[in-house]
């Protein structure tokens, strides 16, 4: 097992970095070193290895200066200044080791240990405690003063949060967890109550911590020093003894944690401070979310049956890869070579994606392989790679922290990206300034110390509409930067988009009342964007999901080209991608028309690089997309799927039509680490791994391909790359990989953009960003520098066609979704977690005077209507949708958000228009009769499930 766990990289310096040409000479206990101006007296004794004292001070925060702990000698400067306060000047003289300095420390830490409980040996810091260390540090023999005064030992523990316990009795009052939450996390829940002996913490808006607007990213938990804030894990097992840096399984954020080990158990996820997409800090999903990996419900042993109305047998793994095998290739037989196909999954590794869709290439023998990014971000992928030449965006996430206008499209950061999410509030909290443009009241709109200067709250469906008017404002207006345009963009595609955009019927004025947002809004936020200063674009599948998805990503392009805004840092155009690998499964090749490196199937000179490497003869005409795989399984040509990692019953639209052709389907294999919504469906069942349990590289929204590195063994004896690797030799096509760093050495021999990656590569960088090739051996942090990858930058015509899905008197209500902070995606790991205390149920919002309308206070039953399907929630009545919108999230299988999207998609892409269904709401009683029929099927399925456990133990009794 690999443990890159390096102790040296983790040394807390005390205060932050500080960035400065000029550089300060001085001299600290006779030893000379030169630091960047603005760096403390602490940070620089620090980095010569000198330790001074603290408490309150920690290189991830802003020093306080309260502990007074860190007292020192400064030649020329009265009395005792604190090291951690005090900048470096040229010449200064310190001294942090006389024997006054260690008199006042010792005092001090004697106050601090006469109103601390005597519990070291079994305190679950014990070990890892900084006021521990620190008394040690000070020759700390005695407490002069008693422990019988007035102290706080008594207090109550507050235990209510799931995760983390806040010892009162324990903590010294440093503020470092107040810090942490102001200026890590931004959500500023953390308060000092009282003065002097009566100063606690105490989290705002409720009585304890769960109820408080605490948001459980932990970031105090890790600032505290002492056992008051302390993980519960921590707390039952102990303190870690190893550590593994490995890359989180949830978002598109990606970021590095240290999974922290006592012996094969997991103790805890803590953020890793080198991690270049996170620095340290981290969301309730990655940082606590993190036991459903064993979890009761997980599926450890491969599973068959011929019917779905069968129960399942357990088999070997032997059995099962040859049951699949041999059920593809009779069907293959029967209906031909095309009926079959695969579905790879944006939650597994690049290896993993890539195994899938070359499995689907040389042993099924076609291109029908397609990924859940079909769903999500596909509009990306063909948007900017028609405008700027690569399906990616542009920039790091650190990009932001130059960014002097934000714009934010279609996207809820702090929900779904929450850790980008921070750090583009610290900038906002730094001056930047903020235009949102959603239907809903993000948090963003409005939260402490940060909110957006423009809120333009569009109705579902009209982003193109609001495109065209913001750049009809910057043509019209003459705010176009010419000189980037004429020097790094088609003059011909810049002039047709010029003059159409400048069309009246462009104008806000015109496209404003379609959009629902007043013209001069927008006008505002238009002039914004372009004078504003360096300005980046932020979106999500607010943007993506529509009919006219591609077209919005093309419009955001025109506006970054239009403005000069793309190719340098704090600008760009910057998609957040929703899973933690959506990026990289899209790099791949999953998709059916482009190979590895997104070239397309049809360049013969493409296709003969693969199929020297592979063997085989490739098909150069594109296979079916997910939409088609299902239409041609309800017409009868499309008869198996092997579906690795994603839960297409749930997670795509018109739930109805997805399992009506699932069920005609004569093979399914499902490979996951739950009996997800599409495995009741299923023939086969291969127990999938998580992230713990194997080695390989995520890539992120950053285009980062950072380690995932395995802390534990796969519980089902195979990592899901093994897996494939069984079933295509099962099908007779030989894939020959000792390991992952193979299946990426292959991968960076066939993708251009990753000649230069290898796990040696991303364990020397920490990760690396493609491309990453001879041009640029160390990736590429900012994409289209100088040119971009197409060469010229091209502007695309983006006329604004209304969705087919409109409202009238039958449906008068556009229901639109989105993500909840504490759960993720299908929900099938966070349902299966602690996370279920902030968001236990899928809830629609409404307008109260929506509401009003209709009788329904909050908290009703209510039947969401649409052209597709019924279901039934409980009605959330909130001013954070206008009126005329509704809005849910999909997080629950029995909610059936899905049941209510419709078939509409992109018209390039045919990712689901999921942002836009017409509906009606009512008062109901009832749940709708889908989910009556949904309950009773997966009661039935869970049954077979149960029969198939009775028959194993009944089996071992025997
Ligand atoms: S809870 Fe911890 S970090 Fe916060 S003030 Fe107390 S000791 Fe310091
Ligand atoms: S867990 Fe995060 S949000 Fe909650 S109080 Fe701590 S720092 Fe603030
Ligand atoms: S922000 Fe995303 S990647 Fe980071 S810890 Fe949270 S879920 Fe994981
Ligand atoms: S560490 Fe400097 S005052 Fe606390």
């Amino acid at each position: 097992m690999i443990n890159i766990f390096d102790p040296a990289s983790d040394i807390d310096l005390g205060t932050p970095a500080r960035e400065s040409e000029v550089q300060v000479s001085l001299s600290i206990d006779g030893r000379e070193i030169s630091v960047p101006s603005g760096t403390s007296v602490m940070r620089a004794a620090a980095l010569l290895g000198t330790t001074i004292p603290k408490l309150c001070a920690t290189d991830s925060l802003e020093p306080f200066g309260s502990c007074r702990m860190c007292l020192v000698e400064i030649e020329g400067m009265r009395g005792y200044p604190a090291s951690c306060t005090t900048p470096v000047t040229e010449g200064m003289v310190v001294r942090t080791q006389t024997s006054r300095l260690a008199g006042l420390r010792r005092n001090v830490m004697e106050l601090y240990i006469s109103d601390h409980p005597l519990d070291c040996l079994t305190c679950s810091a014990n070990g890892n405690c900084e006021l521990q260390t620190v008394a040690g540090q000070v020759g700390l023999r005695e407490v002069r003063y008693g422990y019988e005064g007035d102290n706080h030992l008594a207090e109550a523990k507050d235990v209510s949060n799931p995760y983390f316990d806040y010892d009162p009795s324990k903590c010294i009052v440093c503020n470092r967890c107040v810090r942490a939450c102001e200026e890590t996390q931004g959500t500023f829940a953390l308060t000092i109550t009282g003065r002097g002996f009566d100063s606690r913490v105490a989290a705002a808006g409720g009585d304890n911590f769960l109820d408080s607007e605490c948001v459980s990213c932990g970031a105090c938990v890790q600032a505290c020093p002492t056992a008051t804030l302390m993980e519960k894990s921590v707390v039952e097992i102990g303190q870690p003894e190893r550590s593994v840096i490995t890359t989180c399984a949830y978002c598109g954020v990606g970021c590095s944690f240290r999974a922290e080990m006592k012996g094969d158990q997991l103790v805890r996820m803590v953020p890793d401070k080198n991690g270049q997409a996170n620095h340290g800090h981290s969301c309730v999903k990655g940082r606590f979310a993190w036991g459903y990996a064993t979890h009761p419900d997980r599926i450890t042993k491969p599973m068959i049956r011929k019917h779905i109305s069968d129960p399942w047998q357990e088999v070997s793994w032997d059995e099962a890869v040859n049951y699949a095998a041999s059920e593809f290739r009779r069907i293959q037989l029967k209906y031909g070579r095309d009926s079959i196909g695969g579905i790879t999954s944006s939650r597994c590794t690049n290896e993993e994606t890539y195994l899938v869709q070359k499995l689907v290439r040389t042993a099924f023998g076609n291109n029908n392989v397609d990924t859940c990014a079909r769903v999500c971000h596909s509009p990306t992928g063909y948007g900017l790679k028609q405008t700027l030449g690569e399906s990616a965006g542009t920039q790091t996430f650190d990009s932001v922290m130059l960014a002097d206008v934000i714009l934010v499209m279609g996207a809820n950061p702090t929900d779904a990206h929450p850790v980008f999410g921070s750090q583009l509030k610290r900038r906002l909290r730094q001056g930047a300034r903020l235009i949102v443009i959603d239907p809903r009241r993000i948090d963003l709109v409005d939260s402490p110390h940060a909110r957006a200067e423009l809120h333009l709250q569009l109705r579902p469906g009209t982003n193109v509409a609001m495109l065209n008017a913001l750049a009809h404002v910057i043509v019209t207006e003459g705010l176009v930067n010419q000189s980037f345009v004429d020097e790094r963009c088609e003059a011909t595609d810049f002039a047709r988009w010029r003059d159409f955009v400048s069309l009246p019927e462009n104008a806000p004025e015109v496209l404003g009342p379609v959009c629902g947002v007043p013209a001069e809004q927008i006008r505002a936020a238009a002039r914004l964007y372009a004078t504003g200063g360096n300005a980046a674009i932020y979106y999500g599948l607010g943007v993506t999901e529509h009919s006219q998805g591609s077209t919005s990503v093309m419009g955001i392009a025109n506006l970054a080209m239009a403005t000069g805004n793309i190719g340098r840092e704090g600008v760009g155009v910057n998609p957040l991608r929703g899973q933690n690998n959506v990026q990289g499964s899209c790099d791949m090749g999953s998709f059916p028309h482009e190979l590895p490196g997104y070239r397309h199937v049809s360049n013969e000179a493409v296709r003969a690089q693969f199929e020297q490497a592979w063997n085989v003869t490739l098909q150069p005409d594109p296979g079916l997309r997910i939409p088609n795989m299902f239409e041609a399984a309800l017409d009868g040509s499309f008869k198996a799927l092997y579906c690795q990692g994603e839960d297409i019953a749930q997670s795509d639209p018109n739930t109805q039509h997805v399992t009506a052709a699932l069920s005609a389907l004569e093979c399914v294999v499902v490979q996951d680490i739950f009996l997800n919504e599409t495995a009741k469906f299923a023939h086969v069942f291969l127990p999938g791994s998580s992230f713990l349990e194997k080695d390989g590289t995520f890539t992120n929204a950053e285009r980062r391909i950072s380690r995932v590195r395995k802390v534990m063994e796969p519980l089902a004896g195979k990592a899901d790359w093994e897996a494939t690797i069984a079933l295509s030799e099962a099908l007779g096509y030989k894939m020959d990989y000792k390991n992952p760093s193979e299946i990426m050495d292959e991968i960076a021999r066939l993708t251009p953009t990753f000649t230069r990656v290898s796990y040696a590569e991303l364990d020397r960088h920490g990760s690396l960003q493609w491309p990453c090739n001879d041009d640029a051996p160390d990736g590429t942090p900012i994409m289209h520098i100088e040119a971009f990858v197409r060469g010229k930058g091209r502007f695309m015509l983006t006329g604004y066609v209304p969705t087919e899905e409109k409202v009238n008197n039958r449906y008068p209500l556009l229901l639109t979704t989105g993500r909840i902070l504490s759960q993720y995606n299908v929900g099938a790991q966070t349902r299966r977690t602690e996370n279920v205390a902030w968001h236990e149920e899928d809830r629609l919002e409404i307008h109260p005077t929506d509401a009003e309308n209709r009788g329904i206070v909050d908290g009703d039953w209510v039947g969401i209507g649409s052209r597709a399907g019924q279901t039934v929630l409980r009605a959330k009545v909130t001013e954070r949708v206008a009126p005329g919108v509704v809005y849910t999230t999909f997080h629950f299988p029995e909610s059936g958000a899905n049941v209510i999207t419709t078939d509409n998609s992109d018209w390039a892409t045919n990712c689901p228009e999921y942002k836009v269904t017409a509906v009606e709401i009512v008062r109901v009683s009832q749940p709708s009769e889908w989910q009556k029929r949904y309950q009773a099927f997966s009661d039935e399925q869970s049954r077979l499930l149960r029969e198939r456990r009775h028959a194993e133990k009944a089996e071992v009794r025997r």
